[in-house]
């Protein structure tokens, strides 16, 4: 309130006024009174108008609507339930606004249980009048320095001092300790503090000020305080209510009505700042001209209209503006004004609780009239009572008016035709006026019947229900915390993925030499790429990937027609014996050819087989071993090729013409070297994990000659399996690891493919678990079943298209009971290990592509690379990721990705035609 200029005061006014001529007859001042009384009476309609139209705005408000901008708030306060009564620690609290011109600091402590509480220390400090209007750093430097003062004048032990800070006015919270200041309402008006986050501007004081180490974990409204803070009865509280020196409250509402939150399900408390409701139909006609002349004088005029006719802060100065208008038509006091009543709050609103004493109100109205410099008859006095009983009536009227408001949106909202709810209320007004309570209580009542209200007044100032907050928001950060640190080993930075890609290329280069590596480098007998000279129908198969398919490919001039035809292989023929696994192979292709009408043709036939191959020629390939969860007996050390005719022959039903064992990478190379010539790398990212790319013959030991290119399969998957990657593996991986078919076996390829991502996030969040951070420390069955936990989950969990809500949806239909925090650590544990996967995988291209250049003596190479795999093509950020880390990590080659369209079996079935082209030629 501004109290630069007394209202009313003229220029040049003497000490004390008295009247003067025009004063009206005694008879016409009943009339006066009466006038004046009558301005500040509200009918019940009225009343049921405001609560009708607050509980509109209310309702616009919640769902987001802006224009018209709805006059109430209904702010998200991310406390999402009502305590359990079993939260424990010390916690400090700061309450600043709730009390008009002082701020309290208190110590409270939570011992988790009802029977044993413990009084809380407090001490509270004025503010000074330059500081509520001074510059916000003041305001929060000085809030730094009550709570030194207080913590020197309380010494404690505890070093981890965790604070809650109650800051009465309204803000756009993000989170429990994120939160903008909107507007200042009440007495306060400090610069630089609108639109800013207040929890930093007083962590930022707090470290200025340099004596205490203090985290300021959560942000709390005063209604919030009062709710949370309020004794646990037979029915919950879901209602705070606060008439201090201003007005508000808040509810738990639906979650799933609170637009600006992402979640569907539980409550959630929203604060209504129902303060600045203004409705110029319901609320118009209930404003006196003294409402108007406040307004009009406030430090914020047309802002916060009803709380103007509720607060604490307003109650005083209304009596004054009638005690100065009766006075001055000779009403009251003789007709006499006196400075003090002139002065801006000269009343408070402890002078009209004092007044409106039964027993002792009278006198105190002498005595402050007195103080103000009047000279009070006693049928003055009298007058003076009524008016404050005229404007405190009305007050807890209007308060009512709302509070109804709000308990019919309750009712609504879950749905019950009768509501039994208990109102946490607090604040001066309560406390000091002897009938606010009564005259509240009988008003809602009457306006919602169906109610069984019952009203609890709260014992500390909501201190409890800060300290409440501050230690569930307490715990959060403390599990945050955990979060950060289980994931770091996952965050790679430039140096690790530089040393990463050293190591990679050291290794291809020991391979190709036939030295010890973890890589082995394979020639794969695949010399040049398509020249689109290739005619003719081939047969391809495709075995190893996510599906097992048969391909008929027609490739014409200009064109590679594709027919294809997924078959399921079940585990047990995957994991059975090698020759029921060939024999499987057979009946799909005799069933293709039956449906296709190929029956008794002999195509030439390219067989996409996606394992580490030793090949001895186009047609030769010896499985060195199993990989990607195929385990299927007899067939490591043996010819593929060999095995397949064997199964042919056997089934004596087919005729097949084997011309090529290709591996995936090489098939999806040649695939997307069909359309561009540049491609001279493959790349898959899928169930596993490989590259093959063009290497000059001189380079590969073991095959003859020395000019030309050979296409290298690498088999990357196997890179590390020397220990190499030893640091970078985390104990996740390492159960991942363990747990397979092959451990010690194919360690890059377990930490970046599809087949064991979603391992990894299971084991993350199984430790999570376990240390009480994730779903309430419950390990369920569901959480501790192998491979339950897909890598197409991480691509739909990290979609940016997906809501929060549809995370835990997704997880739920899991079988995983999860709250929304559980979900954003979910979607935090798989962004962690789907980057590291992606950045893995770009230092390994990065890698290949420098060798490609260094190889040509150029100083830049423009490459393209042929990729594919379900986790590079479904995943929303996999690819932007390998891309990005090539950029940095081989900056002198430009790289383009090229994902094929068509699987590799079309690339079998090119390397097959460029086989069959050179045959013909040869014969020609
Ligand atoms: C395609 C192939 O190129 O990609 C598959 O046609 C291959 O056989 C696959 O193995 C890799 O993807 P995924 O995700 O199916 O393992
Ligand atoms: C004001 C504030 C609000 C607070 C209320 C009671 O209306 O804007 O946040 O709850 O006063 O202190
Ligand atoms: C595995 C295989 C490899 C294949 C890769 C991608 O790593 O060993 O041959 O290319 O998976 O499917």
């Amino acid at each position: 309130m501004d109290t630069t200029g007394p209202i009313g005061s003229q220029p040049g006014e003497r000490a004390s006024s008295c009247p003067q001529e025009g004063m009206p007859r005694p008879s016409d001042s009943s009339d006066l009174v009466q006038e004046c009384l009558q301005q500040f009476k509200v009918t019940t309609t009225q009343l049921r108008q405001i609560q009708a139209t607050l509980l509109c705005s209310m309702e616009q408000a919640l769902k987001g609507h802006d224009s018209p901008a709805p006059s109430v708030r209904m702010l998200p306060t991310y406390v999402g339930s009502t305590p359990h009564g079993t939260e424990q620690g010390d916690f400090l609290v700061l309450e600043l606004g709730a009390t008009g011109a002082s701020l309290r600091v208190l110590w409270v402590t939570l011992t988790g249980t009802k029977e044993c509480s413990v009084e809380p220390k407090s001490q509270e400090f004025a503010i000074p009048r330059e500081v509520m209007l001074g510059a916000g750093r003041q305001l929060f430097d000085f809030a730094a320095r009550c709570l030194s003062e207080f913590l020197d004048a309380h010494p404690t032990e505890n070093q981890d001092l965790k604070l809650g800070f109650n800051f009465s006015f309204p803000c756009h919270q993000t989170g429990l300790d994120r939160s903008t200041l909107i507007s200042w309402t009440k007495g306060f008006r400090c610069s630089g503090v609108e639109g800013q986050d207040v929890v930093q501007l007083l962590r930022e004081a707090i470290q200025r000020q340099g004596t205490y180490s203090i985290d300021v974990v959560a942000m709390v409204n005063d209604t919030v305080g009062t709710m949370m803070g309020c004794e646990l009865g037979t029915r919950p509280c879901e209602v705070g209510l606060i008439a201090d020196t201003g007005t508000n409250a808040c509810y738990m509402e639906e979650a799933r009505h609170v637009r600006a939150l992402d979640e569907d399900r539980g409550r959630t408390c929203v604060s209504i700042e129902w303060g600045s409701f203004y409705d110029a139909e319901a609320l118009g006609p209930v404003l006196s001209t003294f409402d108007h002349a406040l307004d009009h004088d406030s430090l914020t005029p047309g802002a916060q209209r009803f709380e103007k006719m509720i607060g604490g802060l307003y109650l005083g100065e209304l009596v004054r503006l009638v005690l100065v208008h009766l006075a001055q038509h000779g009403v009251l006091f003789g007709g006499c004004t006196s400075p003090a009543l002139l002065s801006q709050g000269s009343i408070l609103l402890e002078h009209v609780a004092e007044i409106e004493d039964p027993t002792t109100g009278t006198a105190h109205a002498h005595a402050i009239l007195q103080d103000l410099g009047l000279s009070p008859q006693a049928s003055d006095a009298e007058l003076v009572k009524h008016v404050c009983a005229a404007v405190c009536t009305r007050a807890a009227q209007l308060c009512a008016a709302a509070l109804a408001a709000v308990l019919s949106r309750l009712q609504h909202s879950r749905e019950q035709q009768t509501l039994q709810v208990a109102v946490a209320t607090g604040g001066r007004v309560f406390e000091r006026h002897p009938r606010f309570r009564h005259t509240l209580k009988e008003m809602v009542m009457l306006l919602v019947p169906e109610c069984d209200v019952s009203f609890i007044p709260s014992v500390d100032g909501g201190g409890r229900g800060v300290a409440m907050v501050t230690a569930v928001a307490a715990r959060l950060a403390a599990h945050k915390h955990i979060l950060e640190e289980t994931l770091a080993p996952f965050q790679l930075d430039f140096e690790q993925l530089t040393v990463v890609q050293a190591q990679m290329r050291e290794a291809m280069v020991r391979g190709l030499r036939g030295e010890a590596s973890s890589l082995r480098m394979l020639p794969t007998y695949v010399r040049a790429t398509p020249d689109g000279s290739e005619r003719g129908d081939f047969l391809a198969l495709d075995l190893g990937g996510t599906n097992f398919r048969v391909l008929l490919v027609r490739v014409a001039e200009g064109s590679v027609q594709i027919t294809n035809q997924v078959y399921s292989i079940p585990e047990s023929v995957t994991q059975g014996s090698g020759q029921q696994l060939f024999d499987h192979i057979v009946d799909c292709i005799v069933d293709f050819q039956q449906r296709h009408g190929l029956s008794g043709q002999s195509l030439p036939l390219g067989f996409t087989f996606s394992f580490p191959c030793k090949q001895l020629g186009l047609d030769q390939g010896i499985l060195l071993n199993w990989t990607k969860g195929f385990n299927a007996s007899d067939c490591e050390g043996q010819d593929v090729v060999y095995l397949l005719r064997e199964a042919i022959r056997r089934k004596q039903a087919v005729e097949l013409n084997v011309v090529a064992i290709v591996n995936d990478t090489v098939g999806t190379m040649m695939s997307c070297g069909y359309d561009d010539p540049r491609c001279e790398m493959g790349l898959i990212v899928g169930t596993g994990t490989n590259a093959c790319y063009m290497e000059e013959l001189r380079n590969v030991a073991g095959v003859a000659g020395d000019s030309g290119r050979m296409c290298i399969n690498m088999e990357w998957g196997a890179f590390g399996d020397d220990g190499s990657l030893g640091l970078l593996s985390t104990c996740f991986d390492a159960s991942v690891d363990q747990a397979s078919i092959n451990p010690g076996k194919q360690r890059f390829e377990k930490m970046i493919s599809g087949m064991y991502l979603g391992e990894i996030v299971r084991h993350i969040l199984l430790h999570l678990t376990s240390l009480g951070v994730l779903f309430r420390g419950q390990k369920t069955q569901c959480l501790q079943t192998r491979d339950i936990f897909k890598t197409k989950f991480l691509s739909v969990i990290e979609s940016d298209s997906l809501a929060l809500r549809q995370v835990r949806a997704i997880l739920e239909d899991l079988g995983l009971t999860l709250t929304s925090d559980d979900a954003l650590m979910v979607l935090e544990v798989c962004q962690a290990v789907s980057r590291r996967a992606a950045q893995l995988c770009g230092a390994g291209v990065a890698a290949v592509v420098e060798k490609i250049r260094e190889n040509r003596g150029l100083q830049e190479l423009s490459v393209s690379v042929g990729v594919d795999g379900t986790l590079y093509k479904l995943h929303p950020h996999f690819s932007r990721l390998v891309s990005a880390t090539v950029r940095k990590l081989a900056p002198h080659c430009t790289v383009t990705f090229l994902q094929s369209e068509d699987g590799s079996g079309k690339g079998a079935a090119l390397v097959t035609a460029v086989a069959c082209r050179l045959v013909q030629r040869a014969r020609d």
